[in-house]
């Protein structure tokens, strides 16, 4: 008998909460995971010494240390992000870091006495917004006319074999059924016709966008396949559906998880699986 998971726990939305103290327990994970996103996102903005920066969701704030030193002491970076938690361990990595400071808002509605900022970049921080069309409207308040945004965001599901193959194991075990693409959530920017939509209702220009093809290590660099089906099973939005579904269902969830992720390890890399993401750019 399959069970069916409620698509709302899938969605990944309660950042202020939930979601924001699970990313925290699995940051490093986490962030190993991402990191050559990270790489690639500064590497396109190219941020100038001395320019002041918004880092859009800035989770535990290592994009933000990074702009910081792109911007050098004459410059300044502000991350934002709506966890209280995450935004807690971001002043705790910044302590020795005066260009930087953390806000802890919804960067939906927040305002800034210190606004506009020359620039704004976001790793994965953009797609989780109820209303994308007023929080863009609002972000593009926040930055200088001509000022550029660069935002990295996840290409569509099946373009992200990571994601695809992980949720065939969790499809085998129960049913989820598909949320409506837009729905906020790590790929509700997946369609670019909606993000170009977005970007221009809320006032900037049109985007350039280049693709990122690459592999990323589940669970961070050098997890061993037990380590990366843990990781998946207690971090993600498919572990809780699983879990829900009873202990006999996780166990075998996890056994297949395991023939996966052992398919894929490499050894001294890991769990390498290929994703595919969008770097973004347009000016307010
Ligand atoms: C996938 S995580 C990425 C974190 C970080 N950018 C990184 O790459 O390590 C998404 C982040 O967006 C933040 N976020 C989601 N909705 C937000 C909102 N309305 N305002 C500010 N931050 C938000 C979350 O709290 C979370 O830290």
């Amino acid at each position: 008998m399959t069970t069916t998971a409620d698509p709302n726990e899938l969605k990944g939305e309660d950042w202020a909460g939930e979601m924001g103290i699970k990313w925290l327990t699995h940051i490093d994970r986490f962030e190993g995971m991402i990191a050559p996103i990270g790489e690639a996102l500064l590497a396109r903005a190219g941020i100038a010494r001395g320019e002041r920066v918004i880092d859009l969701g800035c989770g535990g704030g290592l994009t933000s240390l990074a702009a910081a030193e792109a911007t050098g002491p004459q410059g300044a970076v502000l991350g934002l992000d709506i966890s209280p938690d995450l935004i807690d361990e971001a002043r705790r990595r910044a302590e020795e870091h005066p260009n930087v400071r953390f806000l802890c808002a919804d960067a939906a509605t927040v305002t800034l006495e210190d606004a506009p900022y020359d620039r704004l970049i976001s790793r994965f921080g953009s797609m989780f917004f109820a209303d994308p069309y007023a929080a863009f409207a609002n972000l593009h308040g926040l930055i200088k006319p001509g000022g550029r945004i660069d935002l990295a965001i996840w290409a569509a599901p099946r373009d992200n074999p990571w994601m695809m193959e992980l949720m065939g194991v969790a499809r085998s075990h129960i049913d989820i059924p598909s949320p409506d693409p837009r729905t906020p959530g790590p790929f509700a920017f997946a369609d670019l016709d909606y993000v170009r939509d977005i970007l221009a209702q809320a006032g900037f220009s049109a985007p350039d966008i280049e693709a990122y093809q690459g592999e990323q290590a589940i669970g961070g660099a050098g997890a061993l396949p037990e380590d990366a089906a843990d990781f998946a099973l207690a971090s993600m939005a498919i572990g809780r559906a699983l879990a829900e579904a009873g202990p006999d269902v996780l166990a075998s969830a996890r056994d297949d998880l395991l023939g996966l992720f052992t398919r894929h390890y490499r050894d001294g890399e890991g769990v390498m699986m290929k994703n595919k993401v969008w770097l973004l750019t347009a000016t307010a």
